[in-house]
């Protein structure tokens, strides 16, 4: 009985495209997306899978401004950067595209026209923060001041950084320019608006159908919509973004936040265009029976929850299909950094402007990207805030990694190629004991889908382990260095169930380790397969030139990584 492929369609965040990655940013918006992805694709569903950078906004135009350079030539090489980095880490997007094409202006102009037609666009007056000795308007991020809300004082324009409100610039205590330091005033100004009000019920109704949605997540939100949701400027006073199409909107642009979310449209426009079938996004976006997932880091919830599925609905009017809305928004929380100064360990927030973060690109190329992947899922912040620690890096690769995982499949293959010529045709019969390690498997496989589909790719990775220690108590029990002599037979058909055990070990490991998954193949073809998927037992195993799939990571190394922290924390 063939079952229908479920459609799916995965985003990840769009990071702005002004500086490099760091952990924290893999860890909330793209390992757990590429985990979840890559168990979709080895499960054989329909998934696509986009990203992009987000190149407008402020933290583009301040990098500019501050090297002197043309925010497209800024943008163009952070994307290149960027793409560079999600292709060493093995992050599998099908397409990574950025906002400032010609194509996504064209895609975020028509949303606009569409949310206008629908009467969901208006125009009004308001106050805005201008720096008369710069001579223009400044952007919410322009301006500094204290929180109206909590009255942390390094409060930014749009957003407190320390209690999370989002409130207007003009509404911040003794507001003053981040670039020169000096006052702003508030003068009238005209933007456009959506009205996000008119959106209210069918939000709620939406929100309200998220079964599967965790409850704390669907009353924070509902909280907000019941509070009463404000219409939002969706134009700035700035030269950089997508042109408003309006007379005398010349010298403004679409807000940053107006555009990003259609970035995930327009880049899966874009792959399908690659792909020559220009219109196959449609089958995504607009065919009811999408799975649309968008993983982000929490601070990005709201914006995906509310004004974003208002996007979509307010375009899906006119007699076109309706888009589909986000059937999940998996937010991670934040990760912070363990920091060794004078041998003491010490849990500190990563600072990307005191180089005091993990970038990727660094840890790349000190480590390869399989054992990274596995620490990092290891510790995903998937239920509170984590610490990234350089030792813990070491002991979960070495002793879980490779101490368990690894181990196991070294056993098994090279007992194989040694004493058994690399061949294990399937045998008469089974142990009792083999029969009992395939129907413990077979739970632990359910209880991983559930975990990864959830999805929880880190809880996954605990099913994963298990695996693993249960697989090796098999082995020690079998003990096939003992029977190898007095009972050859029993051995070869213990070799046997480890290879079934092997093979699902082996199809659990592709969401974290891909790479090592596919080494592996070149020299156990498999097959590679839960167990609860396997149609009977296969004919043979067979085994030739096995190496070992990973390298242990050794206390210099550590110490090195430990140092070059310590050296940003304290210099
Ligand atoms: O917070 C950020 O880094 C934004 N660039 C995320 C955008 S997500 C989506 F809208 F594209
Ligand atoms: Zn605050």
């Amino acid at each position: 009985m063939e079952e229908r492929r479920q459609r799916y369609l995965v985003t990840s965040a769009l990071p702005y495209a002004n500086g490099p990655l760091h952990v924290g940013q893999i860890v909330g918006a793209y390992l757990p997306a590429d985990a979840f992805v890559r168990y979709l694709r080895t499960r054989g569903e329909d998934v696509v899978y986009v990203c992009g950078t987000d190149d407008h906004g402020v933290p583009i135009t301040l990098r500019a401004e501050r090297e002197g350079k043309d925010p497209k030539e800024v943008v163009n090489y952070w994307w290149a950067h960027m793409n560079e980095t999600f292709g060493r880490l093995g992050i599998s997007f099908d397409n990574f595209s950025q906002t400032s094409t010609e194509v996504h202006a064209r895609n975020t102009q028509l949303f606009y026209r569409k949310l206008k037609e629908g009467g969901y666009i208006s125009e009004a007056e308001s106050q805005q923060m201008y720096s008369p000795s710069e001579g223009r308007f400044l952007p919410d991020r322009y301006v500094e001041g204290t929180c109206p809300v909590c009255g942390y004082k390094e409060a930014r324009g749009d957003q407190c950084d320390n209690c999370g409100s989002w409130y207007e610039a003009y509404e911040l205590i003794e507001p003053h320019s981040k670039v020169t330091g000096g006052p702003v005033e508030v003068r009238e100004t005209t933007h456009l608006y959506l009205n996000l009000p008119q959106f209210s019920d069918r939000l709620r109704k939406y929100i309200n159908g998220q079964e599967h949605w965790r409850s704390s997540v669907k009353n924070f939100i509902l909280g907000i919509i019941d509070s009463g949701l404000e219409k939002r400027p969706i134009t700035r006073d700035i030269s950089w973004g997508v042109p408003v199409p309006e007379p005398g909107f010349e010298d403004k642009r679409f807000y940053v936040w107006f555009d990003a979310c259609i970035g995930y449209v327009s880049s899966t426009a874009e792959w399908a265009e690659k792909l020559g079938e220009p219109d196959r996004w449609r089958e995504y976006w607009q065919e009811p029976g999408t799975k649309m997932f968008h993983f982000l880091a929490k601070d990005n919830t709201v914006f995906h929850t509310t004004m974003w599925p208002a996007q979509l609905m307010g375009v899906g009017e006119d007699g076109e299909e309706p888009f589909i809305l986000p059937y999940d928004v998996p937010a991670n929380e934040f990760m912070n950094l363990e920091v060794v100064v004078d041998g003491e360990r010490r849990a500190m927030q990563m600072s990307t402007s005191r180089n005091l973060a993990v970038w990727v690109h660094e840890a790349l190329d000190r480590f390869p990207a399989d054992p990274l992947r596995f620490y990092l899922a290891s510790n995903l912040p998937e239920t509170g805030d984590v610490v990234f620690s350089w030792r813990d890096f070491q002991i979960r690769v070495n002793s879980d990694l490779i101490g368990n995982l690894g181990n196991y499949i070294n056993r098994v293959l090279s007992f194989v190629e040694k004493y058994f010529e690399g061949e294990l045709p399937r045998p008469e019969s089974l142990s009792e004991e083999a029969s009992e390690v395939f129907a413990d498997f077979k739970a632990l496989e359910a209880r991983f889908e559930q975990r990864m589909m959830a999805p929880r790719p880190r809880d996954a990775l605990g099913e994963l382990l298990a695996m693993g220690r249960r697989a090796n108590r098999f082995f020690d029990a079998a003990a096939p260095w003992k029977t190898r002599k007095e009972n050859p037979e029993q051995t070869r058909a213990d070799l046997y169930a480890c290879c079934v055990l092997l093979g699902s070990i082996a199809y659990h490991m592709v969401p974290y380790v891909p790479n090592a998954v596919e080494r592996l193949q070149s020299f156990f073809p498999g097959p590679i397969s839960r167990i609860s998927d396997l149609d009977g037992l296969p004919n043979e195993y067979r085994v030739k030139g096995a190496k070992p799939l990973f390298k242990r990571i050794e206390d210099p190394e550590v110490a090195d990584a430990e140092e070059r922290l310590a050296k940003a924390a304290t210099g």
